[in-house]
């Protein structure tokens, strides 16, 4: 074997060095940057949260005894009416809800009890499937203060309905 076999040999037996030009500093630079870029492209993307919208509310017609249930019992929203207009005052549960306050007036038209301050119940229509309470007696005084609290309450609840008397349930 002559000299230039040998030197050939050698250096064919030796662990290739190229492999160690790969690791250049420049090298795992640029293999991180690749890397990096790969990785945004594949891993995966946080859902976007949008904002929790309100349920919609759906506009219904109410008889005073379809008015009823809606005490707050068992969790139930409560509802109140003022002069035919029904308000979700659910947000003031301990107001009205079960064992609070103005409970007498959950699922009832409160009209004359809030004109009147008063929580007898007498204030109450009767008959749930007669005739709504008309108010035609109620003072100056006493509209005035209904007027108050129907303000307060557009301004704090949602109007979910209206109350008729049965039997005008599809009048307009
Ligand atoms: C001794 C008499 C009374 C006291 C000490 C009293 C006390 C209160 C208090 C502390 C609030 C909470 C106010 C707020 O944080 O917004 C309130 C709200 C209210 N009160 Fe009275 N109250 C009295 C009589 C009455 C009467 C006679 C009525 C009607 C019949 C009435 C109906 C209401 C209503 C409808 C609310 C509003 C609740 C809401 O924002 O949804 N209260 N009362």
């Amino acid at each position: 074997m002559d000299y230039v076999e040998k030197r050939v040999a050698q250096e064919a037996s030796k662990p290739a060095a190229a492999n160690d030009s790969l690791f250049t500093p420049l090298n795992v630079l640029l293999i991180g940057a690749l890397l990096y870029t790969v990785y945004t492209f594949i891993k995966p993307k946080a859902p976007i949260a949008l904002p929790k919208e309100e349920p919609a509310v759906v506009f219904k017609t109410f008889t005073p005894r379809t008015l009823l249930p809606f005490s707050g019992e068992n969790g139930a929203p409560v509802y109140l009416a003022v002069r035919g207009r029904v308000f979700d005052v659910s947000r003031g549960r301990n107001f009205y809800g079960p064992g609070g306050p103005y409970a007498n007036f959950a699922g009832r038209d409160a009209s004359r009890g809030l004109a009147k301050g008063s929580f007898d119940e007498e204030m109450l229509t009767k008959d749930l499937d007669g005739p709504l309470d008309t108010l035609t007696d109620l003072t100056r005084d006493e509209l005035e203060a209904l007027q108050g609290w129907e303000d307060r309450f557009s301004e704090k609840y949602l109007v979910v309905g209206k109350l008729v008397a049965v039997g005008d349930e599809n009048k307009a």
